[in-house]
C-alpha cells in the first residue's frame, strides 16, 4: 500500500473515509454535511455516530457526490500516541472488504501535526495481508486499497512523522512475511537468504553454515538440527549507525523453521503451528530493517539461530549430552526443548564477539508463558531491573506488553544434571517458562540480559487493532521504540 498525503480538497473519485473528532464540524465537514443534507450532524446528535465512543458509518452511494461511498469513522476517546495508531487501525477496518483501488482519509486537525501521521501508520500497519497463496481473487477475503491519500491540513507534519514510522511498518511487515511463509519455504537457508536481501539497505550481513559453527563449538545448536536435511546457520546482522567503536546493542532470536518437537514428537493437532516457531528471529530480522531505514543513529546486532527441529536417523535423542560454544556441556532430556538450546550458542557467541550493553532475546520458547499469560503480554526476564523496566516502557508505548516474571536460585537448581554441567528441562511441569529463562541465563556471562518469550503473542488467530489475523511481528515496534527511547536518546 501506498499512503500520500494531501491538503484539504473534496476528492472527486473513489471511497472517503472521514473521521470526525468533535460534535462541532470543521469547515470540511460542514461542507461535507451541506453536500449530504445534514446527514454528518444527524447521525451525530442521534448518537449513531458517537464523538466519544468510537465506531463507524457508511454512507453508500451519496446523492450529488461524485465519491462512491463514505465512511464516517468517530475518533473515540484517545489518551496515547498508541490511541491514534488504533484510530488508524480502525480507519483501515472501515474500508472492510472494499474492492476499489484508491481511497482518501481525511484527518481533522489534531492538537499536533505529527499525530495524522501516526494515524498514518496504524492504516498502514493494519493495512498488511499474505494474500500470495491463492490463486483464485474471489477466494480472498481481502481490501483491496492499493492507496491511502490522508487529507490533513497538517499535511506535511504529518507526512514527515509518517515517513519515519513507515520505515519502522516496513521492518513489521518482513518479520510478518517470513512468518507467514510455509515452513517448505522459509527454512533456515531461505531466512538466511532475506537477511542477506538487506544488505542493500546499509547493513552488513554474514551467514555461518555448519562448518563454520562447528569450528565455533556451537554443538548446542547443531544437535537440534542434526535430524535435518536443511544445513543450520547462525545469521549476523549488523546495523552501524552509532558512533564508531560504541559498544552495541544486541538482539538474537530464536529461529527454529519448524519444531516438530524431534524424537520427542509434537501431538499432530496444531502442529502446523510451529511453522511460527522463528517468530523470535523474524522479530530480530525486522528491527534491524526498521532501525537501517529510519537511520537510527545507533551501534546494533541482530543474530538469528536458524535450524529445523526434525526426527530423523540421525537425530538428536533423548539423553544426549552436548557440549555448546560457552564449553559447559547440557544433557538434553528432551529434544522438544530446543530453542533453549539454539539459545545457548547464539547469546554466548554474540556476547563473546561483540561485548554488546544490552542483550535482548526473542524466542517463542515455551507453552507455558501461553498459560501464564495467554496472548496479551509476553513474558519479560531480566537480571537488570533498569533494562527490564525501559522495555517495559517501550512496550507500553507501542501496544507490545511485557510481564516481568522471576529469575532466582531456587528454579536455577531445577536444571543442575546428574550426568552433564546443566540439563535442558526442569522437574515435572512446574515454573516452565522460568525454568527456561534460568536455562538461557546460563549462557549469558555477565552481560546486561532480557529475555521475552512470545511464544503466546508472535502470532495471533485473531486480527488485532493493528494485525490481521496471522503473524503480529511482536517485538519489532517494541525494540525500535526502545532504541529510540533509551538508546539514542543519550
Ligand atoms: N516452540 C515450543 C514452544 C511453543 C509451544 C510455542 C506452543 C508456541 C506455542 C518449544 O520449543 C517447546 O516445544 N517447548 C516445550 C518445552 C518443554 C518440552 C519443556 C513446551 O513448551 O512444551
Ligand atoms: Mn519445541
Ligand atoms: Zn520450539
Amino acid at each position: 500500500m501506498h499512503i500520500k498525503f494531501s491538503a484539504p480538497t473534496m476528492p472527486n473519485s473513489g471511497v472517503l473515509v472521514a473521521v470526525v473528532s468533535s460534535n462541532k464540524l470543521d469547515s470540511f465537514l460542514s461542507d461535507l454535511d451541506v453536500k449530504l443534507n445534514g446527514q454528518i450532524t444527524g447521525l451525530i446528535s442521534s448518537k449513531t455516530l458517537d464523538i466519544d465512543k468510537g465506531g463507524s458509518v457508511s454512507i453508500l452511494c451519496p446523492v450529488g457526490l461524485s465519491v462512491s461511498k463514505i465512511h464516517l469513522v468517530a475518533i473515540g476517546k484517545i489518551d496515547s500516541h498508541l490511541d491514534y495508531e488504533i484510530l488508524g487501525g480502525k480507519v483501515y477496518s472501515a474500508l472492510g472488504k472494499e474492492q476499489s483501488d484508491a481511497c482518501a482519509v481525511y484527518v481533522p486537525s489534531l492538537p499536533s501535526g505529527d499525530l495524522a501521521g501516526i494515524v498514518a501508520s496504524g492504516i498502514f500497519l493494519k493495512s498488511w495481508d499474505f494474500p500470495k497463496y491463492f490463486t483464485k481473487k474471489e477466494a480472498t477475503d481481502f481490501c483491496q486499497v492499493k492507496t491511502v491519500t490522508v487529507i490533513s491540513e497538517q499535511a506535511a507534519d504529518a507526512e514527515k512523522k509518517f515517513r519515519e514510522l513507515e520505515q519502522v511498518a516496513e521492518g513489521v511487515f518482513l518479520a510478518r512475511h517470513v512468518c507467514s511463509e510455509p515452513p517448505n519455504v522459509i527454512y533456515p537457508e531461505t531466512l538466511a537468504a532475506e537477511a542477506k536481501k538487506l544488505e542493500s539497505l546499509g547493513l552488513n550481513v554474514e551467514i555461518l553454515g555448519e562448518a563454520e559453527l562447528e569450528k565455533l563449538g556451537c554443538h548446542s545448536l547443531l544437535g537440534v538440527g542434526q535430524g535435518s536435511s536443511k544445513e543450520s546457520k547462525l545469521v549476523v546482522i549488523q546495523w552501524n549507525g552509532g558512533k564508531t567503536g560504541e559498544a552495541p546493542v544486541a538482539f538474537v532470536g530464536k529461529g527454529v523453521t519448524f519444531d516438530t518437537g524431534g524424537i520427542s514428537l509434537k501431538p499432530a493437532q496444531d502442529m502446523d503451528d510451529m511453522k511460527w516457531d522463528m517468530g523470535g528471529a523474524a522479530a530480530v530480522l525486522g528491527v534491524m530493517r526498521a532501525l537501517a531505514g529510519r537511520k537510527a543513529a545507533v551501534n546494533a546486532i541482530g543474530v538469528m539461530g536458524l535450524v529445523e527441529n526434525m526426527p530423523d536417523g540421525n537425530a538428536q535423542r533423548p539423553g544426549d549430552v552436548v557440549k555448546s560454544m560457552s564449553g559447559q556441556t547440557i544433557e538434553v532430556l528432551n529434544t522438544d526443548a530446543e530453542g533453549r538450546l539454539v539459545l545457548a550458542d547464539a547469546l554466548w557467541y554474540t556476547q563473546d564477539r561483540f561485548k554488546p550493553t544490552y542483550m535482548i532475546n526473542l524466542a517463542t520458547l515455551t507453552g507455558a508463558i501461553i498459560i501464564s499469560l495467554g496472548d496479551e503480554y509476553a513474558g519479560l526476564f531480566s537480571n537488570n531491573d533498569e533494562l527490564a523496566s525501559s522495555l517495559n516502557d517501550a512496550g507500553l508505548k507501542v501496544g507490545e506488553k511485557l510481564w516481568r516474571l522471576p529469575l532466582a536460585k531456587a528454579y536455577d537448581k531445577q536444571i543442575d544434571s546428574v550426568i552433564a554441567d546443566v540439563k535442558n528441562i526442569g522437574n515435572g511441569r512446574s515454573a516452565g517458562s522460568i525454568t527456561a529463562a534460568q536455562f538461557l541465563q546460563r549462557f549469558v556471562n555477565q552481560t546486561k540480559w532480557a529475555h521475552l518469550d512470545i511464544a503466546g503473542t508472535a502470532w495471533n488467530k485473531k486480527a488485532g487493532d493493528l494485525y490481521q489475523a496471522g503473524s503480529t511481528a511482536f517485538g519489532v515496534r517494541l525494540l525500535n521504540m526502545w532504541v529510540k527511547k533509551h538508546i539514542e536518546k543519550r
